[in-house]
Formats: C-alpha cells, sequence, structure tokens
C-alpha cells in the first residue's frame, strides 16, 4: 500500500487518480490546511471507488503511527508541505517546521515501522538562478528564499539518510511548473486569495474574477523580454509519480530527477495560448519584475526518460484547455 502525503491536494489529487488507475492501493495522510476532502470525493467519483484517508498532521509521530498501525504501508509518496514562496519569507520558521521539521517526523516513523522507500516533492527551485539552461540535475543547487531552502534541506536530509542506511529507497522529484487539471475539468488548483502563480492568475483572469494580470517584467533576457518557465501538465507530472515508485526498488543511490517538459515558455507566450484555448480574452499590464525572479528556467529532461522510462506527452494547448475546463467549470474552486 502506498501512503500519499498531502494527497488532497493539487498534485497528491492527480496522483491518486493514476495510481488507482496503474492498480496501487493508497491511503491519504492530509490536515486539510490547504486543502478540503471535496477535491477527494471527486477524486472518488473519477476512480468510482472509495479512498482511505486519515486526517493527521505530518508533524505529529502519532497521527503518522496510526497510519502504520492500520495499513501496510510499502512505500510513501510525500507531497505534503506549504508552497507560498511570499509566505515563507514572513513566515520561515512555519515553513521550517512544516516542511522540513515533518519531513524529518515522517521519515523516523518510517523507519521505526521498516518503510524505507520515499518519492519526495522537490523543486527546480533548488537550482537557484541557474547559470544556463536547460538545467541537468548535475547543476549547482542554492535557494533564494526560506520555501526553496527547505526544500534544498530536505533533499539534504533524505541524502543523509541514504549515507546512513543504503536500504534507503530515495526519488527526489524535482518539478517544474506544474500547471493544467484532469481533463474532466472537476479536479485542478484552488489556490487561497489571490494566486501568486501565473496559470490560475491567468485562469481568473479569464474567467472575469481578476481585472488584469500584471506581467512581472518585460526586460529580460528572453526573446520576448518576459519570463520564461517550463510548465508542465500536472497529469504528466502525477504520471511521473507512478514510473516514480515503479522503478523505485532498482535504485541504488538517491535519484534527483527533473520533472519537465524541457520547453521554455514566455508569460505573454501562455497569455496567447490561453485566448485561444479559453475564446476569452486576458487583459495584461506590464509591470515591474517580481523580486527573486529569474529570466529562464527550464529543463533538460533526459534523465527522467532514461531511468522512468516518463517523458511529457500534454502540449501547451492541452495545459490551456483543461484549466480552462476546471476554471470555468469551478468558477470558485471546490
Ligand atoms: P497543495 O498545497 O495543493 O498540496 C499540499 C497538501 O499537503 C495539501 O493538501 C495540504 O493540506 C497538505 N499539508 C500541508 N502541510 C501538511 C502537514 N503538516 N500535514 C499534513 N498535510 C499537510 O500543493 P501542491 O501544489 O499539490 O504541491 C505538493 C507538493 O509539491 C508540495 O510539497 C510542494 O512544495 C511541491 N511543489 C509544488 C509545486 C507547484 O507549483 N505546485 C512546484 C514544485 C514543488
Ligand atoms: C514560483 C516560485 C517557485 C515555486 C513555483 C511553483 C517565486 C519567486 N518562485 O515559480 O519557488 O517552486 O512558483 O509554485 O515565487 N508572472 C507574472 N505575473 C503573475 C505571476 C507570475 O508575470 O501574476 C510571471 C513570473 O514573473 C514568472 C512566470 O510568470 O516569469 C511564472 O511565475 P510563477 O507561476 O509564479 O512561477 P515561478 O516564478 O517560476
Amino acid at each position: 500500500m502506498v501512503l500519499v502525503t498531502g494527497g488532497a491536494g493539487y498534485i497528491g489529487s492527480h496522483t491518486i487518480v493514476l495510481l488507482i488507475e496503474a492498480c496501487y492501493e493508497v491511503v491519504i495522510f492530509d490536515n486539510f490546511s490547504n486543502s478540503s476532502r471535496e477535491s477527494i470525493y471527486r477524486v472518488e467519483k473519477l476512480v468510482n471507488q472509495k479512498i482511505d484517508l486519515v486526517e493527521g498532521d505530518i508533524r505529529n509521530g502519532d497521527d503518522l503511527q496510526k497510519v502504520f498501525d492500520s495499513y501496510k504501508i510499502d512505500s510513501v509518496i510525500h507531497f505534503a508541505g506549504l508552497k507560498a514562496v511570499g509566505e515563507s519569507v514572513e513566515k520561515p520558521l512555519k515553513y521550517y517546521d512544516n516542511n522540513v521539521n515533518g519531513t524529518r517526523v515522517l521519515c523516523e516513523v518510517m523507519r521505526e515501522n521498516g518503510c524505507k522507500s520515499i518519492v519526495f516533492s522537490s523543486s527546480a527551485t533548488v537550482y537557484g538562478d541557474p547559470h544556463t539552461v536547460p538545467i541537468l540535475e548535475n547543476f549547482p543547487l542554492s535557494a533564494t528564499n526560506p520555501y526553496g531552502r527547505s526544500k534544498l534541506f530536505v533533499e539534504e536530509i533524505l541524502r543523509d539518510l541514504y549515507l546512513s542506511d543504503n536500504e534507503w529507497k530515495i526519488v527526489l522529484l524535482r518539478y517544474f511548473n506544474p500547471v493544467g487539471a484532469h481533463e474532466s475539468g472537476t479536479i485542478g488548483e484552488d489556490p487561497n486569495g489571490i494566486p501568486n502563480n501565473l496559470m490560475p492568475f491567468i485562469a481568473q483572469t479569464a474567467v472575469g474574477k481578476r481585472e488584469s494580470l500584471s506581467v512581472f517584467g518585460d526586460d529580460y533576457d528572453t526573446p520576448d523580454g518576459t519570463g520564461v518557465r517550463d510548465y508542465i501538465h500536472v497529469v504528466d507530472l502525477a504520471d511521473a509519480h507512478v514510473k516514480a515508485l515503479d522503478n523505485i526498488n532498482s535504485f541504488d543511490e538517491v535519484m534527483s530527477i527533473n520533472i519537465g517538459t524541457g520547453n521554455g515558455y514566455s508569460v505573454l507566450d501562455m497569455v496567447k495560448a490561453f485566448e485561444e484555448a479559453s475564446l476569452k480574452k486576458v487583459p495584461y499590464v506590464i509591470a515591474k519584475r517580481r523580486a527573486g525572479d529569474i529570466a529562464s528556467c527550464y529543463a533538460n529532461p533526459s534523465y527522467a526518460k532514461e531511468v522512468l522510462g516518463w517523458e511529457a506527452t500534454h502540449s501547451i494547448k492541452e495545459m490551456c484547455e483543461d484549466t480552462w475546463r476546471w476554471q470555468s467549470n469551478n468558477p470558485n474552486g471546490y
């Protein structure tokens, strides 16, 4: 059985669907700090079965032990974490407690129960401001904010854990920019308040919830001057987790793997693609650069193909169409 921490969240809910379709048995562990039970009900409808759930906090070992007492857990996919960069700058201790300490407690309980197999949600943010693109896994690591540092620290902790006991099977998936939604339009990203990330902001502008998009800078060293990123469909990303689990027992080192498409799109490319997919106007204004942003960030994803047999298959058009289906069917989220 697979324990999915944070399984009620955006990426977790999509991954649960694919895990069940691939015949994995799953149990979700979530404290609903950034999600709701509704996402799980909707996943249950999609897969046509009940999903086991334990409500609890990864920082609480007793909560976690309940899962290990009730289920035979072979592996963990660890999504649970806080992810708002701005908030992490204001409240760094909250991020280190939740993301770093939470992961430490999780690993402790896993070890006590003889479960030593984990897939961790890392991020391209661990490359800091890369010296060149596309980004390879062996590029130097750094962080520019507490959120990014919490990911980097967890990576280091997991590497130390492996050094102390190489029975551990550890896969660090470094996601680029997850966007999109399940093609049914019933599950998707449901940010609290004003979205910080580009795609949900564009979607909410197209649906009329926001007046206009602020494009953060048009004087970067990129083809049209706006920031370039590697947007990846959340269903492709979910599939990478299934492939990571399929292969995890064959690995004899800690695996760090980029999960991106290898294509870079600018902010204005995304606006245009979204307008075409939604047939709605996305008004925008050019604003000043956002502190901490970099010009270009996209993956060389060839290692994922080599070691997981995984590659992204969804186009930008599908990312926009699926986001739009979710957003227009659920203008107020869950
Ligand atoms: P999300 O907020 O939608 O999902 C995270 C889930 O974890 C939520 O359901 C939340 O309630 C739960 N959670 C948080 N803290 C918890 C705790 N202490 N105990 C139990 N549950 C807890 O976020 P997401 O976009 O699905 O991201 C999943 C993971 O992927 C996160 O670790 C995030 O940092 C990482 N990641 C996300 C992105 C992105 O752009 N979405 C990019 C790179 C990495
Ligand atoms: C951000 C985080 C990163 C995190 C990732 C996924 C920062 C500095 N980085 O990455 O750590 O892993 O989200 O959650 O916050 N943009 C606009 N207008 C907007 C929003 C964004 O022009 O309203 C631009 C940005 O300047 C950037 C691009 O769109 O060029 C993508 O931004 P975003 O979606 O926030 O992702 P990242 O900045 O790549």
